[in-house]
């Protein structure tokens, strides 16, 4: 392989001394950026999915204009259920809509096992394409969404605060459940797998929703099917697990073995250190809203959380996705706070 030319992710992901600890957003491939909201109004959200000419431009967007050390590729998590053959719509201004969630075992056995390789094709058209526009600058993250984060949607149908139907379907029908846990995990590793494949150089996977579980329900219904997941897809590339809200399960999830965790601001980096033991790479976990403070406020804080997380074993990054309103100079001063960091 290539060596590629801004390594610090990587690097950082071993473990390794980097002269300043790399930055990125999640979500920043689509939201904040106005070339991006202009091809909004042009293209459907699937269409710039499953273009990979657009999905490919929208990659590079932020590492051209805001100068990011990694690109993710411009997708989204519920592409897996389109692939296992549940209808998604994405209705601006509102999100995810899926007109039939599963609710029923009947409907949780009639999930075909599906070629995961042939039904996402052009996820790995839009990687190689990207891969290739981005000339080895920098590397290039692949995703997934947690069997549970992925759930949530499948059977409540929609986004919401609580995924109450989600969890109601856990707590009555868990074998139903567990079945869909279990077909969402499989397609999930086979997905991840063809990403490396063709040229993911790091593959973070997202459990957006697991803070709204308890403790001894994230275990049964969320983290045995992240470590299942990482257990298969480690020796093809560094995993970093992002778990929101999921703080009390760090130190059990510093032993999988993954390459980085990601934490959300609601922690310390001090906490956030003592829990993994010092021994593991953390990602975050700047609070996205406060990317709508004036811009010294902004400089302050990037810096103080340099600071408190030290420069080793380290990936800035925000705590959660980066909010669609947040001004470009803005997100381009937390960047550069990072990157000019001494
Ligand atoms: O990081 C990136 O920028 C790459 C692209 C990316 C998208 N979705 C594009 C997208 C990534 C990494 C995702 C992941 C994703 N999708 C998650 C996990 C991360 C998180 O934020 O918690 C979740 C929960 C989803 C599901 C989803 N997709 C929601 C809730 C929505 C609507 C709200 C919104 O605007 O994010 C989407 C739509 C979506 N996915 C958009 C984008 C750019 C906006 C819709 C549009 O552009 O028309």
């Amino acid at each position: 392989m290539t060596k590629i030319k801004n390594d610090l992710l990587l690097r950082a992901l071993k473990g390794e001394n980097v002269e300043r600890p790399p930055v990125w957003m999640m979500r920043q491939a689509g939201r904040f950026l106005p070339d991006f909201r202009k091809l909004r109004e042009k293209h459907s959200f699937f269409e710039r999915c499953e273009t990979p000419e657009l999905a490919t431009e929208i990659t590079i967007m932020p590492v051209n204009q805001v100068g990011v050390d990694a690109a993710i590729i411009f997708s989204d998590i519920l592409v897996i259920p389109q692939a296992l053959g549940v209808e998604v719509q994405m209705i601006p201004g509102t999100g995810p809509f899926i007109p039939n969630p599963i609710r029923t075992m009947e409907q949780v056995q009639a999930i075909p096992d599906i070629d995961v390789k042939d039904r996402l094709s052009y996820v790995y058209e839009a990687l190689k394409m990207t891969k290739s526009a981005l000339n080895n600058e920098v590397p290039l993250i692949g995703f997934a969404g947690s069997p549970w984060t992925v759930f949530c949607y499948m059977v409540e149908g929609k986004g919401s605060k609580t995924f109450d139907q989600a969890k109601a379907f856990c707590y009555t029908q868990p074998e139903a459940a567990h079945l869909l846990l279990e077909k969402i995990t499989n397609a999930t590793i086979a997905y991840l797998k063809e990403k490396a494949a063709s040229g993911a150089d790091v593959l973070q996977v997202f459990d957006s929703w697991g803070g709204l579980l308890s403790p001894m329900d994230y275990e049964t219904f969320s983290l045995q099917y992240i470590r299942r997941i990482v257990d298969e897809i480690h020796s093809h590339a560094p995993v970093i697990v992002f778990a929101k809200g999921c703080w009390f399960a760090l130190e059990e999830m510093s032993t999988m073995p993954v390459s980085a965790l990601g934490v959300d601001w609601t922690i310390t980096p001090q906490l956030a250190r003592e829990f993994t033991h010092n021994k593991i790479t953390l990602q975050g976990n700047f609070d996205p809203a406060r990317l709508l403070s004036p811009i010294p406020e902004i400089e302050r804080l990037a810096k103080q959380m340099v600071d408190d997380f030290g420069t080793s074993k380290y990936i800035a990054n925000l705590g959660h996705g980066i909010l669609p309103n947040v001004p470009v100079d803005h997100a381009q001063a937390f960047i550069n706070a990072i990157k000019n960091y001494s």
